[in-house]
């Protein structure tokens, strides 16, 4: 049995983290409507990666005999001013995903739940990565971006992400 408010932050997360799948779908929409089909591949991964963490915080839920409350996700209400855009605001967004998962730690640690601390953990350290993956888009398009040929081949680098499945496992 976990603290009721951390159940609530907890399933709050598993919102927060398909409403980032929708936001990232969202995007590739953009990037197809656009003929950058790598942008796109690479939103859509993400997306699916969203889903994963959603499924995570879920099972884990669940597996603590705790109620899993699906709230309604918001259509994501966003427009892109360019093509460099939607690399900037998913940062941003990244941001404050982890702000989010940082709360729950915190809040977590203040009523000793270690065993949700654990959990978070693998989140902490899967923030590090999707932030500085997300920064490293922004700075390649700073870089190459407003060349044609330069927007030609990062398209094609996009198009290269293959999904793998998270490592953390829950039965
Ligand atoms: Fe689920 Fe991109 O954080």
């Amino acid at each position: 049995m976990l603290n009721s408010d951390i159940v609530k932050l907890l399933n709050e997360q598993v919102n927060k983290e398909l409403y980032s799948a929708y936001l990232y779908l969202d995007m590739a929409n953009y990037y197809e409507s656009r003929n950058l089909g790598g942008f796109a591949n690479w939103f859509v991964i993400q997306a699916q990666e969203e889903r994963d963490h959603a499924m995570l915080f879920r099972q884990y839920i669940l597996n603590n005999g705790e109620e899993q409350i699906l709230m309604q996700i918001d259509a994501p209400d966003v427009t892109y001013a360019d093509y460099k855009d939607p690399l900037v605001k998913a940062f941003e967004h990244e941001q404050y995903v982890t702000a989010s998962i940082h709360n729950i730690y915190d809040a977590a640690l203040k009523v000793k739940d270690f065993r949700t601390v654990q959990f978070l953990d693998w989140f902490v350290k899967e923030q590090g990565e999707e932030e500085k993956n997300a920064d490293d888009n922004v700075k390649k398009f700073e870089l190459f971006g407003s060349d044609p040929k330069g927007l030609f081949m990062l398209d094609n680098e996009m198009k290269a992400r293959i999904y793998s499945a998270p490592s953390l496992i829950l039965d």
